[in-house]
Formats: structure tokens, sequence, C-alpha cells
């Protein structure tokens, strides 16, 4: 039998709640796909300033690099929203994803038919939306140096290499070729060099997909075109802190930023995480959206473990308990009744459990 290590960092706030229904789900794919998943559970963020003093404790950082993808929740804590260094839990995720060279950030953006009245956008306006977002997640402004506070100021630095934007773009050529074959490239070259090097780097490499069509737009038009004609994207490429706002913004087609996954990969162990954060106002009352979670999980089975199959049957199942109606609050407006977090992940399991093509049973 095949057997996977699997890193869980459930992290802060809602983190444990989400991880563990995608826990279950993953669990759920093992048992009907018959092949073994050894977990074991690493503090980050938050829970690693309590555990070890830091965001991203020794044992965590051993243990990911050792396991064969890792499942990340979430992190961020207002108690330590004035923290500095390796104290700060943002710290610990921008390290994790350093260590694990993730420098690439899938985040694919689907409308669900049953959800299109979610989004406050207007439904036609929704219709064909299906877009990925390429985000650059391992340079950039996060992580350019120097940085700091200064006796008047403050400083953060914008630099790229060619490499990490050449590898970045690869990433989005190939992803394309599974899809519509598009890839719109955004940038800020009319103000910015790194911008220039960016347009000038990516239209380089384009030639060698000549399949793929390339276009290229300033972020704040692409930030326009996001809401007002979605259905026009396919891969959205496009460097850090510009990937981090669009896909916050892309979440409102879907409808509830909990239903977002992502997948970052590069050079080591996957790592698979929901878009969303620890929503503090809300952890531990069990009404939190697992799907963003439980979808990582399929991205993790298809780009970690390389499960097709399996990645396929997670989501389908996703997709029928949403077509059943089975609603977090979030996503609730005009439901019958709201589910917990765990009901919606029992529900989800359960159907992965019985194989693809049955027929959810949601309690009302
Ligand atoms: C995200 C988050 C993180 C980011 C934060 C928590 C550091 O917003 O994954 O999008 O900015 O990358
Ligand atoms: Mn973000």
């Amino acid at each position: 039998m095949k057997r996977f290590s699997l890193a869980v960092l459930p992290g802060d706030g809602i983190g444990p709640e989400v991880t563990s229904e995608a826990v279950r789900v993953l669990q759920a794919a093992a048992d009907l796909f018959g092949f073994v998943i050894d977990t074991r559970e690493y503090a980050i963020g938050a829970a690693g300033v309590a555990q070890a003093g830091e965001s991203l404790p020794p044992d965590t950082r051993d243990g990911v690099t050792d396991a064969d993808a890792v499942l990340l929740g979430a992190v961020g804590d207002p108690s330590l929203s004035q923290a500095e260094g390796k104290r700060r839990p943002e710290a610990g995720l921008l390290a994790l994803r350093k260590l694990l060279c993730a420098y690439a950030n899938l985040r694919p953006v689907a409308v669900h038919p049953a959800l299109r009245h979610a989004s406050p956008l207007r439904p036609e306006r929704l219709e064909g939306v299906d877009l990925l977002i390429v985000r650059e997640l391992t340079g950039g402004l996060y992580y350019g140096e120097p940085r700091g506070r200064e006796a008047h100021g403050a400083v953060n630095t914008l630099r790229y290499s060619v490499e990490e934007i050449e590898r970045v773009a690869r990433v989005a050529f190939e992803a394309a070729r599974e899809r519509r074959r598009l890839v719109t490239s955004v940038d800020k070259a009319n103000v910015l060099e790194v911008s220039q090097l960016w347009r000038e780097t990516v239209s380089r490499v384009a030639p060698d997909y000549p399949d793929v069509q390339l276009e290229h737009l300033y972020v704040d038009f692409a930030a326009m075109r996001l809401v007002s004609s979605p259905a026009a994207f396919d891969v959205v490429l496009t460097e850090n802190l510009f990937g981090d706002i669009l896909s916050d913004e892309a979440a409102v087609l879907a409808g509830s930023l909990g239903l977002l996954p992502s997948a970052s990969i590069g050079d080591g162990p996957g790592l698979f995480e929901p878009v969303h954060g620890s929503a503090p106002d809300i952890a531990g009352r069990g009404i939190a959206n697992p799907i963003g979670a439980i979808a990582s999980a399929a991205m993790l089975l298809r780009y970690g473990f390389r499960l097709p199959e399996a990645a396929t049957t997670v989501e389908q199942a996703i997709g029928a308990v949403l077509a059943a109606g089975a609603r977090t609050a979030d996503i609730a407006a005009g439901a019958t009744r709201t589910l917990s977090t765990r009901e919606i992940g029992e529900a989800i399991a359960r159907l992965v459990l019985r194989g693809r093509a049955a027929e959810p049973v949601i309690e009302r």
C-alpha cells in the first residue's frame, strides 16, 4: 500500500477547526483509494509562539522538510499584532514558504452554480468565471532587504531576479496549457523598474509556449477587470503583493473567502492552505467554512501526492454537497438551515467514502 507523510500545521484562530475537517476528508479519500496517510501535527503562528517562543519552531521546520506535503490552517492572532521578529505569527508563515521554496502559489477561483447569488456581483457577470491566480510567493516586497523602521520613516524593498520571475512564469504557462491557454501577466510596468523586468522576462519565456496566448495588464486595470469582466481571465500571473491583493478581490466572485483553496509549489514539499486567514472573531464557534481547507486538501492530493483521481473525487464531493444546499453561515443567505464546520466536513467525507457517483445525504 502507498504511504504518504503529511505535516499538519493547524495554526491559529479557525485554523484548527477547518484543518481537522480537511484531514477527515483526506482520510476518507485514503480509505476509498487504498493508500495510507501518516499525519503529524506541528505548531505555527501564535501557536508556535505559545509552544516554543517563535512562530516557526525548530520542530516544525524539521517536520515539514521531512514530509511529503504540508497542510496548513491559518496564522494570525490579535494578541500578537504588535509582536516583532520571530514572534510575529505571519513571519512564521513567510519563513515556512521560504523554507519549502514554495515559490508558486496557485489560487483557483471558480463560481459554483449554486452560489451565484452569494456574490454581490450580478449573477450574469459570473457566468463562465474560472480563473487561476499564479502568485509569486517567495520574493518581492515580502522578503526584500533592506527593510525596517527608521528614525523618521520606514523602508521595504521590491526586488526580483530574472530567475525568480522566469520560474514562476513557467508554472503559469504550464498551468495554462491544461486550461484555456491564456496567461494574463499583471504588473505596474508604467511606474516600476521591477515590473519592467517582470514584463520583459515573461515575454521572453512566452515563445517556449507557442500554444499559450500572453497578455500584459497593469495591476490597477486588472483589479477593475476582475470585477467588471471576470470571465475574461484564465491564468493570472503576478508578483507577491499584487497576487495577495487580487486573490482577496477574486474571492468576491466565488461568494466567500472561506471557499478558496491554494497550493504553493516549488522545489520542496508542497504547502496547501486555504486563502482565508485565522478569523479570530469567529474562532472556536464551529461556524467557519471548511471548504477552502478541504479544497486545499484536494489540491494536496493532486499536486502533493500526485493522486489526481482522489483529488477529483474530493472536488466532486464538495460540488455535490454545495448543490444539495449545505451552507455554512458565510454563504447562508436564503438557506433554510446553516451547518456547522464539522457537519460540512462530515457530509463531504461521507460522500468521498461512498465513491464519486454518490448523492449527498444532508439532514435538514
Ligand atoms: C495570504 C495571507 C498572508 C499573505 C499573510 C497572513 C501573511 O494574507 O496567504 O494571502 O499576505 O501572504
Ligand atoms: Mn492574503
